[in-house]
C-alpha cells in the first residue's frame, strides 16, 4: 500500500472545484476506504488569481499543466478543462508518463477517446470517465461492470439537463421555447451560447459514449443523427399533454439486426413511461438488458458537486487499484466496428401538426397519400382555427419507416389544400 497517492488536477473550474471540495471534506472517510491518503499535490489552471468557492493551499497552483504531467510523484492526472484541444494532448502525454487518468470530458471521449483509452489499456494504466455522461449518475461503471453479463438491447436517456429544464417549463408552465431558454440562462442552467445543448450536440456525445460501451463497438459520433429542440412550440407541448404524452429530448441507442441505431431528437413519450417523470435539470437513463430486464438511473446530470462526486469516485477506484496492483483491469471495451443504421431505416411513430383548408375531402386527400406510402394512422384530431377558415389537423401514425414517412410528408406539403405542415415529432412508446 502506498501511504500517499498523489493527484494533479488540470482545470479548476466548476467541476474541478467540486472535486477538490469533496476530496477535502471527505478526506478521512476516503483515506479509510482506500487505505492511503489522497493528496492533491498540484492544480493547473489558466487563471490562478480568481477567487474559488473552495479553500485550499494556493501555493500548489500553477498555470503550466506540464508541471503536473511531468511530475514523477503524481500518480493520477485529473483532466477537467474540457474540449478536445489541448485536453487530448495533455492526457496522451500524461499516459505516456505513466499516469492514470480521470476525465469528465464527453466531447473528447466521444470524438477522440479511442486512441487514448487504447494507449492507457496497453500500458495497464487506468482511464476512467464516469462524469462524462450523466454527471453524478453512475452509468458508465454499471454498464461496464454490473451489467457486463447482459447483452444490452437499448439505452434511452434524458442526458442533457439544460434542454430538460426548458422542455419542463414549456410543458408545465406553457412557456415558449425562447422564454424557457431565457429563464434557464438566468438561473445558470444554460450557457450564454446554448447551441451545444439546444441543438443536441451534447446529448449526441453522451449517447455515443454509452452506445460504444453498451454495444462493445466503436461509434463514429459524426454519424449520429441529432436534432435539437428549437423548433418545438408550446402548441406542440400542449397537444402532447392532451394526447397523454410529454415531450423529451431523447438520446436513443438500440441494437437493430446487428447494426446500431443511435439518434438524438425530441420525442413524445407516454406520460406513464418512467422517463416522463424526469423533470427540470435532472437526467434519467433507461437501460434494457437481456438478463436484467429494465433498469433506470436517475439523478443530477450536472453541477459542481454532482459531477465532482463521479470524478472522486473514479479517483478512489484508481487509488484502490494502485494499492492492489490491479490497474488497467478495465480498459477500452470497443471490440467491434458495428454498422450504424441509417435514419431512413429507423422505424417509429410520428406526430404531425398541419394547417389545411377547412372543407370536405381534405382529410381524405391527405390520408390517401399516407396510405400510398404505407403510413397507417393511429389517430387524427381536427380543430377549426381562427377566422381565416383554416383547420388544424393533428395526426399520430402507427410505426413506419422514416423514409416512407418523409416521402409522404413531402407529397402532402405540395397539396393545394395544405397551407403548412407546422411541425412533426417522433413518438416513442
Ligand atoms: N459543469 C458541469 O456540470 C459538468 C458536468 C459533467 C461534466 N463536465 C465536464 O467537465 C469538464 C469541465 O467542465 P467545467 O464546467 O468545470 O468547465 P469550466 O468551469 O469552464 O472549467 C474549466 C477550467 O479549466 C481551465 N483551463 C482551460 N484551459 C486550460 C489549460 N490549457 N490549462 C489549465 N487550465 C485550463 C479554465 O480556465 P479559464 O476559465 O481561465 O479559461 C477553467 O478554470 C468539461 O469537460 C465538461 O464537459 C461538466
Amino acid at each position: 500500500m502506498k501511504p500517499t497517492i498523489n493527484i494533479g488536477i488540470i482545470g479548476l473550474g466548476i467541476v474541478g472545484c467540486g472535486a477538490l471540495k469533496i476530496l477535502q471534506e471527505n478526506k478521512n472517510e476516503i483515506a479509510l476506504k482506500v487505505g492511503s491518503e489522497l493528496r492533491v499535490k498540484r492544480i493547473a489552471d489558466l487563471d490562478i488569481e480568481r477567487e474559488r468557492p473552495v479553500e485550499f493551499d494556493r501555493s500548489i497552483l500553477t498555470t503550466d499543466a506540464y508541471e503536473i504531467i511531468n511530475d514523477p510523484e503524481i500518480d493520477i492526472v485529473v483532466e477537467l478543462i474540457g474540449g478536445v484541444k489541448p485536453a487530448g494532448k495533455f492526457i496522451m502525454d500524461a499516459i505516456k508518463n505513466g499516469k492514470h487518468i480521470v476525465t469528465a470530458n464527453k466531447a473528447l471521449i466521444a470524438q477522440e477517446g479511442h486512441p487514448l483509452l487504447e494507449e492507457a489499456g496497453n500500458r495497464k494504466q487506468d482511464f476512467f470517465f464516469e462524469a462524462s455522461v450523466g454527471g453524478g449518475i453512475p452509468i458508465i461503471r454499471p454498464l461496464k461492470i454490473c451489467l457486463a453479463g447482459n447483452k444490452i438491447e437499448q439505452v434511452i436517456g434524458i442526458v442533457n439537463g439544460t434542454t430538460n429544464y426548458i422542455l419542463t417549463r414549456m410543458s408545465q408552465d406553457g412557456q415558449d421555447f425562447s422564454d424557457a431558454l431565457a429563464e434557464a440562462q438566468r438561473l445558470g442552467y444554460a450557457e450564454a451560447d446554448p447551441t451545444n445543448d439546444v441543438e443536441g450536440f451534447d446529448a449526441a456525445y453522451k449517447i455515443s459514449i454509452l452506445a460504444s460501451i453498451a454495444f462493445t463497438s466503436r461509434v463514429d459520433v459524426k454519424g449520429v443523427y441529432h436534432e435539437g429542440i428549437t423548433k418545438l412550440t408550446k402548441r406542440d407541448t400542449a397537444y402532447a399533454r392532451d394526447l397523454g404524452y410529454c415531450v423529451k429530448l431523447l438520446a436513443i441507442a438500440k441494437r437493430n439486426n446487428g447494426a446500431m441505431e443511435i439518434r438524438v431528437h425530441p420525442a413524445f413519450i407516454p406520460q406513464t413511461h418512467p422517463l416522463a417523470s424526469v423533470n427540470d435539470v435532472y437526467n434519467g437513463i433507461f437501460v434494457k438488458g437481456n438478463a436484467v430486464g429494465d433498469v433506470m438511473f436517475y439523478g443530477q446530470g450536472a453541477g459542481a458537486m454532482a459531477a465532482g462526486s463521479a470524478v472522486v469516485g473514479d479517483i478512489i477506484d484508481i487509488a484502490r487499484n494502485i494499492n492492489c496492483g490491479a490497474t488497467g483491469r478495465i480498459s477500452c471495451t470497443c471490440f467491434e466496428n458495428k454498422a450504424m443504421l441509417s435514419m431512413d431505416d429507423v422505424v417509429t411513430k410520428y406526430y404531425i401538426r398541419m394547417q389545411t383548408a377547412d372543407r370536405p375531402k381534405v382529410l381524405a386527400s391527405i390520408a390517401n397519400i399516407f396510405g400510398d406510402n404505407d403510413v397507417s394512422i393511429a389517430s387524427v384530431l381536427q380543430k377549426t382555427r381562427g377566422h381565416n377558415g383554416e383547420a388544424e389537423i393533428v395526426w399520430i401514425t402507427h410505426e413506419v419507416k422514416e423514409k416512407n414517412f418523409r416521402t409522404a410528408l413531402a407529397a402532402i406539403e405540395k397539396l393545394p389544400v395544405v397551407a403548412q405542415v407546422s411541425n412533426w415529432i417522433r413518438v416513442e412508446d
